[in-house]
């Protein structure tokens, strides 16, 4: 059925074309909700909806509609999309909404009723989730969040519209309404791993790492001529921040994707920050998506994991590179350096490490190994430092490759004091491109970040004095059975001590 041709939508395109009704709307909506007693305004609503076929359907259509007339931001929010929408339609312009374009290109169901939708009765939404759960795999709870609604007058035929349509879709078209991604087929190890990211806290931390957001900031604010009309893809974008740091920036419009539900706050979010039009938010692995463009001018992320490497998403930015970014396109961050440094640490490594050997008077000593062989990630005083720092890996996003991230590098440690040398700390920077560029440093001296910096003890203390050089290797590799964990080996000699250790990162 083509909404935008029924009589009512025909309505709406014509209003939109004539006045601008949203505001009037709303006032009125408001002024007759606080003088209407609620059983006459109820009346009202009840006179306006057209009997449909359905008994069901109409007394859902008035209830979507008392739902809506109570509350003006929906209105509001509903008008707005209506006639927008509506026009679109009329003038067969692309929609920039996901939903419906997916509707249209591979006849997958139209994601209306999602988990909050608003215009239509919970019974119907009851009736319609038992439906999906006996007939097919239709993630309803899983939908992002309703964030329009053009039939504020037609429920009646758009309820039916939806319901026919999910009844003669087969389960394999319905399955990915919502999120390109079916996470029930993901290995554990990777639901997990999306789960972790569902939960606000994770970016509450994120977002409160003022070094790192502010650094995107920067990135992209300073050379806003670089982002003036380009389009701009997100790789993991999360609560949306760095998209709407780009839509600020000028980009023409920013495709954001992310696997985990907290997309659907990010689109609330985006919703609400005004940027709708500018932002189109996806969900699923950016491997599963196809992205409604060809080529995006610019890929931003924020990938990085402790000791760099760790979680792997750099892969899902690669990919992303070699699918999507045009020839000569941005990556933001692009250049990354990790750094190893020695440490005076025996106080920390007494409580980490040596506590095992008696606990209340027992022999705890078996936790010692797996104690050692898991690095931490701490805040380290650059007091502790007893070499200086040297870079033992760097590479360019533009150009590396997912075999490229695994490494075995030399490194040699100058002894900038004569000390006890415990630990070894590796950190990151990356460089953001630009005509003014910018660095995120993750070092003991600079400023916080969450990321902080990866210990990892050696089973000997080494006897330093000022000038001796560590020499050393240390190399590092996705682990075998679960490529988000990191295999970390750190060889090292210095005069007549030598050692090796193994460590994961888990
Ligand atoms: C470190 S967070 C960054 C979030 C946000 N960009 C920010 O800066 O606050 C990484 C995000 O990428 C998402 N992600 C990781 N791998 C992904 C993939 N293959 N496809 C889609 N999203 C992915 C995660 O769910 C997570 O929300």
């Amino acid at each position: 059925m083509d909404i935008a041709s029924s009589g009512s939508g025909e309505l709406v395109t014509r209003i939109r074309a004539k006045v601008p009704v949203v505001q009037p709307v709303v006032a009125v909506a408001s002024f007759l909700r606080l003088v209407l007693p609620t059983s006459l305004a109820r009346g009202l609503v009840q006179a306006t909806v057209k009997k449909g076929k359905s008994e069901e359907g109409y007394r859902n259509a008035i209830e979507a509609c008392w739902k809506l007339f109570s509350s003006p931001r929906l209105i509001k929010q509903a008008l707005e999309m209506a006639m927008e929408e509506m026009d679109q339609i009329k003038h067969d312009r692309p929609l920039q909404d996901w939903f419906f374009n997916t509707f249209l290109k591979k006849c997958l169901i139209w994601g209306f009723f999602a988990a909050t939708d608003h215009w239509v009765a919970d019974s119907t939404r009851a009736s319609i989730l038992e439906y999906s759960q006996k007939n097919v795999r239709f993630q309803v709870e899983t939908l992002p969040d309703i964030s329009h609604s053009f039939c504020v007058d037609q429920s009646v035929e758009f309820a039916a519209v939806t319901l026919e349509a999910m009844a003669t879709r087969g389960p394999s078209q319905a399955a990915n309404a919502a999120s390109a991604t079916d996470k029930a087929t993901l290995a554990f190890t990777e639901q997990h791993y999306f789960s972790s990211y569902d939960h606000f806290g994770i970016h509450e931390e994120m977002l409160k790492d003022t070094s790192r957001t502010l650094s995107y900031r920067s990135a992209m604010f300073k050379n806003r001529h670089l982002f003036k009309d380009k389009v701009v893809l997100d790789v993991g974008c999360g609560t949306g921040i760095l998209s709407m740091f780009a839509a600020k920036a000028g980009a023409k419009h920013v495709y954001a994707v992310d696997m985990s539900n907290i997309i659907e706050k990010a689109r609330e979010i985006v919703n609400l920050n005004g940027f709708e039009g500018q932002i189109t938010l996806l969900q699923g692995k950016l491997e599963d998506i196809e992205l409604p463009v060809d080529k995006v001018d610019i890929i931003v992320s924020e990938w990085m994991g402790y000791f760099l490497l760790y979680e792997s998403m750099l892969d899902t930015v690669l990919y992303a590179r070699d699918k999507y970014l045009v020839e000569g396109g941005l990556i933001l961050p692009d250049k990354c350096s990790m750094y190893i440094a020695g440490i005076e640490d025996g106080q920390y490594k007494d409580e980490k490490i040596h506590f095992w050997e008696d606990v209340y008077g027992f022999d705890y000593s078996p936790f010692i190994e797996v104690a050692m062989a898991e690095p931490l990630v701490d805040t380290v005083d650059n007091k502790l430092l007893v070499t200086e720092p040297y870079k033992f890996f760097e590479f360019d996003i533009n150009t590396v490759t997912k075999e490229g991230l695994s490494f075995q590098r030399q490194f040699e440690l100058r002894a900038i004091d004569t000390d006890l040398c415990h630990a070894y700390i590796v950190w990151f920077d990356c460089d953001f491109p630009g005509d003014e560029t910018v660095t995120l440093s993750t070092g003991p001296m600079s400023p916080y970040t969450h990321w902080k910096q990866t210990v990892m003890y050696m089973d000997q203390v080494l006897d330093v004095k000022k000038n001796d050089v560590i020499k050393g290797q240390i190399a590092s590799r996705p682990n075998s059975k679960n490529p988000r964990e990191v295999d970390i080996e750190i060889m090292w000699e210095l005069r007549d001590q030598k050692g090796k250790y193994n460590y994961f990162m888990r």
